[in-house]
């Protein structure tokens, strides 16, 4: 097995911050000390860079199949696009199709992602469905290493689930010892909304935010949050994007309740005036929930800072402008919902962080070790540490960088953050021990990655 020793990096986990070298056998971390005695295959000089553990994005969609067309990164394109902005692991999302049990669903899933991802993957599955037969599949899902369980009350007659399904899904999901992960809106009353705003000829993409609202989007947390306590069982809000929403979160927590959430990049750095832009361009920012107003930002990164919000994901799911987000043109309910983000998250996250006054030691909390822990993969992820998985960034902490659709490796003709300059970039990138990222190339092969079995969650 080949061995790998990184020297003298700056090494930044949740809790720590010092200066030593890593040891790494096979995909292993085996020992961490100041200038280490040992000869390895590969020396890597990280002086003066941050050696951080790899990022994990816990809310991706490698093709998905949405709006009438598929998301336009399969699992090789956004996986290795994943691995040049220094995430490690991904969580996608195995959406169950009517009539299909949830062992079909991660069967189709597994198919479509195996043999084919540059970096570490695993599901949670997406429940649309449940009868009395999916009963007995939970535990078995679970034991499988899909410990996460998602409902949407959004998109109805699509993917929307009523109350009673969100009840029973929720404790089943809970008893088994799993947690559910909500898509949370008022699916129903934006539908009409949406009704009324098409009949009256408001068509363009920016009438998708003003369908969807942050009060309905703090509604569906709310519910949500509420049937979760009925069902004595512990939930996660996904795409956080409001502070209404963010302060239901607070209220349930606060009441003792296991209660959890993301946001993601986009909510962080994005505002609602991205749909003025002209010729349709408003488009590559229509997503579920949609951009919001400016005054909601620093709420969520406060809430970051002071943990009423647990990491930043990017819900990656890319759509090229032409031909994909042009199949709303003259119908906002046409445009595919989703937008790019998966590459670069960590770099994203760590300028805004910077700027904000945050630790490094919190820059990594949300970027993996909070997710980690959350959708149990930890130690074994989210950290560097004798015996964890050597995951690992040599992240330079002064290259300053542009964003943009022409540089990046996500396969999108747009990027939601064009022209942005920002400081810090993942150097070198190791999955599992091996260099997949370096100098700007890539060095893995399609099929590095592995299926994430993982545990239960640390919801407690
Ligand atoms: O617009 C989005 N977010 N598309 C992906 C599906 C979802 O709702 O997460
Ligand atoms: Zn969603
Ligand atoms: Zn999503």
């Amino acid at each position: 097995m080949a061995t790998t020793l990184i020297q003298n990096g700056r090494i930044i986990t949740a809790s720590d911050d010092y200066v030593a070298d890593v040891f790494i056998d096979g995909d292993t971390v085996r020992m961490i000390g100041t200038a280490l005695p040992v000869k390895a295959d590969r020396v890597i000089d990280a002086t003066g860079k941050l050696v951080i553990p790899g990022g994990i994005d816990p809310h991706v969609h490698m093709e998905l199949p949405f709006g009438g067309t598929v998301s336009s990164d399969d699992f090789e394109s956004g996986t290795r696009a994943a691995a040049f902005g220094g995430t490690t692991s991904i969580i996608d999302f195995a959406i169950q199709y009517k009539g299909k049990t949830f062992q079909q669903t991660l069967d189709d899933w597994h198919a479509k992602a195996q043999g084919k991802c540059a970096i570490d993957y695993g599901f949670h599955l997406a429940v649309t469905e449940y009868e009395a037969q999916h009963a007995a599949e939970f535990a078995k899902v679970i034991d499988g290493g899909v410990t996460t369980f998602k409902l949407f009350l959004a998109y109805p007659g699509v993917f929307m689930v009523d109350d009673q399904t969100m009840f029973r899904v929720m404790r089943s999901a809970g008893e088994a010892g799993g947690l559910t992960l909500v898509h949370a809106e008022n699916g129903d009353a934006i539908s009409l909304k949406i009704a009324e705003l098409m009949a009256a000829g408001k068509t363009e993409p920016k009438y998708h935010a003003q369908s969807r609202p942050p009060v309905m989007q703090a509604d569906g947390v709310a519910r949500a949050l509420r049937v979760a306590e009925f069902a004595k069982a512990p939930v996660f809000i996904v795409h956080v994007s409001c502070e209404a929403a963010m302060m239901e979160l607070v209220r349930s927590r606060d009441a003792g309740n296991p209660a959890y959430g993301e946001t993601c990049t986009q909510y962080l750095f994005l505002d609602e005036t991205e749909y003025d832009k002209p010729d349709f361009e408003g488009a590559k920012y229509v997503f579920t929930p949609p951009l919001v107003g400016r005054e909601n930002i620093e709420p969520l990164w406060k809430g970051l800072k002071l943990g009423y919000l647990q990491e930043v994901s990017t819900d990656h799911c890319p759509f090229n402008f032409k031909g994909q987000k042009e199949l709303g043109r003259g119908d906002f309910t046409k445009i595919p919902n989703g937008g790019p983000g998966v590459e670069d998250r960590l770099s994203l996250v760590y300028d805004g962080a910077m700027k904000r006054g945050f630790s490094l030691n919190k820059w990594v909390d949300l970027c993996s070790t909070a997710s980690a822990k959350m959708f149990g993969m930890f130690p074994k992820k989210g950290t560097i540490a004798i015996g964890s998985d050597a995951d690992i960034v040599i992240f330079d902490p002064h290259v300053e960088r542009t964003i943009s659709a022409r540089t990046h490796h996500m396969n999108c003709d747009y990027s939601l953050f064009e022209g942005w300059r920002i400081k810090g970039k993942p150097q070198t990138v190791l999955s599992r021990g091996k260099v997949v990222v370096e100098n700007d190339q890539y060095t893995g092969r399609r099929g590095d990655g592995k299926f994430l079995k993982r545990g239960t969650c640390a919801t407690t």
